[in-house]
């Protein structure tokens, strides 16, 4: 069941070294990420499936030194696009009329409201959107790791410019917005391992509109 899945998951402050996911795991988490709903179906992020040890290290230094980094045996990086171009926007449209042998003038003129609206705006704000749409990936990514058994660790914790450079992002019109570690606890070593998870009870959480 999901939800216990979701319960076995948390934040892996230690992974075994000795462990690798296997790379049929990584596919189906990656798969899961390739199809996480975007606004307008733009899908405004890529993801960088980082294994070389070397430039996991230097990750790791400009990531406040966070062990999974390193001691995981993948790293998922996930990098929106540093803004909506008029290029992007029809490429993703043209792409999807080309899949579907198909289109509508309800779509095309979508197409046109987008063409009017994204491309004019602050890069920053373009970003930002982009961003929200790359987080969507990251919780498919790690519901899609606890299905399949493995550990991840969403991360904020990186200094963002350093790693655009280390992976040389921006040249690509990227921007890195979060990483995730995947690899298996080390449960004896996981301070965090044996606490208990806490969330707020659902009756501060949802308010229900009946
Ligand atoms: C966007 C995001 C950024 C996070 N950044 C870090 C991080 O840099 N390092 C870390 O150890 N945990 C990080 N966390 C983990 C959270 O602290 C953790 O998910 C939260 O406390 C809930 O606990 P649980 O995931 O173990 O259930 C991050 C979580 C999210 C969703």
């Amino acid at each position: 069941m999901l939800l216990e899945k979701l319960n076995w998951r948390y934040a892996t402050k230690k992974m075994d070294t000795a462990k690798a996911v296997p790379q049929d795991k990584v596919d189906r988490i990656i798969e899961a990420v390739r199809l996480a709903p975007t606004s307008s179906g733009l899908q405004p992020f890529e993801v960088i499936v980082v294994t070389n040890p070397e430039v996991r290290e230097k990750i790791k230094a400009i990531a406040w030194n966070q062990a999974q980094i390193t001691d995981g045996s993948h790293l998922l990086v996930f990098a929106a696009w540093d803004t909506y171009t008029a290029d992007r926007i029809n490429s993703m449209f043209d792409f999807v009329n080309q899949e579907r042998n198909f289109t509508s003038e309800g779509w095309e003129n979508y197409r046109k409201m987008l063409l009017n609206t994204y491309p004019q705006r602050d890069a920053q704000v373009n970003f930002e959107h982009a961003a929200r749409q790359a987080y969507i990936g990251l919780g498919l990514a790690l519901t899609a790791a606890a299905f399949e058994g493995v550990d991840s660790t969403p991360m904020e914790g990186f200094e963002p410019d350093k790693l655009d450079e280390i992976l040389g992002l921006r040249a690509r019109g990227l921007r890195s917005v979060a990483i995730l570690p995947l690899g298996y606890r080390e449960v004896e070593k996981d301070w965090l391992a044996p606490l208990k998870k806490v969330r707020r009870p659902r009756d501060q959480f949802v308010t229900e509109v009946a």
